[in-house]
């Protein structure tokens, strides 16, 4: 006998079948709601909604645990690769020998972005924010390769379109970095591995070879693996809702940019350093920033603290953490705001109103630090960001086609003006 939840709405009773999930969450499935009650749900921020079922990422707030595809994030960001980790979150199994070779070969094979493109870098004001070129550049790829708007796309060309956007947005986003810089770009090289030409891409220049330290590369790969994935957060949420309405990849995944820009997202790794700056150019007293940060009349926030789901440590700040001391050491750089945010966080997990709210450091709370001390401006960080969570959108869109879902559309509770009649302009 399957599990069922009562609801009793004007004085009638409703039975609703509930379902569970491979660890054993539940939910009450509430598309019948409507039909049998008349009456929908609420929920703003969907804080108690789950829009869909899905096989890709678990992860448990409470417990501080994430999994992709049911693999350790610890495990993953210690061993894998990141194009493997892309391999994993797309097709749904770790690859072999070989077919990471031909995963590897296919995406070399189109690195290259259309020299028509470049026209667009040249229209974009030099300061102009590297999101928003992003999520533009990307969107227009769909002119470049026509074929990624059919709707119902072959699994081979729906496999095209998927290695053309994992090929070329590493080519975009250092593309982006080196007009920001007046720099002459660099082109990728398909010798090199997918992190690794990221690398060059963005630090190489045309006049020299350069070699890019060993330990850089790997601490990218674990960056990038840890912001892989994060199942149904507000951009993925993008993703596939823009998605559901037979938009392509290249528009749904701009869509994602956008929605990864806002500072309360993915923004937050580019507003922690900011706020860090601001905090060691005041003199340093966390103390004084930690009550601005639980002053209900300052609009001032502790940037990299808290989390929708995790109401303990994100286990991915545990790890970026970690090696933020080892690339730092590694690197031979002493950045006084890692001391800052080391004492902030010491302050806060000690602090009632963060331990009452359940506030802990968050994935963008040390990532700024790493990324800084790898060479990256702060106004680069959320595409960053963006380059790892592209193979989590990427498979989550998938998912959602492959389940042939339904267009999105939520419904709302209508708290305006009751009907009214038309009053013309000269008797108002
Ligand atoms: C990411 O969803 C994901 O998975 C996202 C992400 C991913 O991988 O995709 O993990 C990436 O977006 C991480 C989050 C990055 N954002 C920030 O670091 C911005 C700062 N954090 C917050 O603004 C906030 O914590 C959110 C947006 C992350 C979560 O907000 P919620 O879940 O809507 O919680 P809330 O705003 O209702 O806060 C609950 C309480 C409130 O106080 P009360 O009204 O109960 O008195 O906690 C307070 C908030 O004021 N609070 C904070 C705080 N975060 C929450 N107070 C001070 N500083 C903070 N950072």
């Amino acid at each position: 006998m399957s599990e069922t939840a009562s609801i009793s709405i004007n004085g009638k009773s409703h039975e609703l079948p509930v379902i569970t999930g491979s660890e054993n969450e539940q939910a009450i499935d509430i598309s019948k709601l409507r039909d049998v009650s008349g009456a929908i749900t609420l929920d703003p921020g969907f804080k108690n909604t789950g829009a869909t079922k899905s096989a890709i990422t678990f992860l448990d707030g409470e417990q501080g645990v994430l999994r992709y595809r049911g693999y350790p994030i610890e495990q993953l960001a210690e061993k894998s690769t990141f194009l493997e980790v892309a391999y994993l979150l797309i097709y749904g199994d770790l690859p072999t020998t070989e077919t990471l070779s031909d995963f590897r070969n296919k995406i070399s094979r189109h690195t290259l972005i259309h020299e028509d493109m470049k026209k667009f870098f040249d229209g974009f004001p030099s300061k102009s924010h590297p999101m928003g070129q992003l999520s533009c550049l990307v969107g227009a790829l769909s002119a470049f390769y026509p074929e990624s708007l059919d709707p119902n796309p072959s699994e081979e060309d729906e496999n095209l379109t998927i290695m053309k956007l994992l090929a070329k947005m590493p080519t975009i986003v250092s593309w982006i970095y080196k007009k920001s810089l007046g720099h002459p770009v660099i082109y990728p090289r398909n010798n090199l591995n997918y992190v690794h030409n990221f690398m060059n891409m963005t630090f190489g220049q045309i006049t020299e070879d350069i070699d890019i330290d060993k330990s850089v590369v790997s601490a990218m790969h674990k960056l990038l693996i840890l912001h892989a994935d994060h199942e149904q957060n507000c951009s993925t949420s993008t993703v596939r809702i823009v998605g559901s309405s037979n938009a392509n990849l290249y528009a749904s995944i701009s869509a994602g940019i956008s929605a990864l820009w806002g500072p309360l997202h993915g923004g937050a790794n580019q507003a922690v350093i900011e706020m860090l700056e601001n905090i060691k150019n005041d003199g340093g007293d966390s103390a004084k920033w930690l009550a601005k940060a639980k002053n209900k009349n300052d609009p001032f926030r502790l940037m990299g603290f808290g989390h929708r789901v995790y109401k303990n440590f994100d286990p991915r700040a545990k790890i970026i953490k970690k090696a933020c001391d080892d690339v730092l050491d590694k690197l031979g750089i002493d950045d006084p705001v890692l001391e800052i945010a080391k004492e902030l966080e010491a302050a806060a997990l000690k602090d009632q109103y963060f331990v009452d709210r359940k506030l802990y450091p968050n994935v963008d709370f040390y990532s700024g630090i790493i990324y800084r001390a790898l060479g990256f401006p702060t106004d680069m960080f959320t595409v960053l960001f963006a380059l790892g969570r592209l193979p989590g959108w990427i498979a989550q869109w998938k998912e959602m086609k492959a389940n042939k879902e339904p267009i999105g559309r939520p419904r709302q509770v209508y708290t305006g003006d009751t009907k009214r009649d038309y009053v013309p302009l000269d008797q108002r």
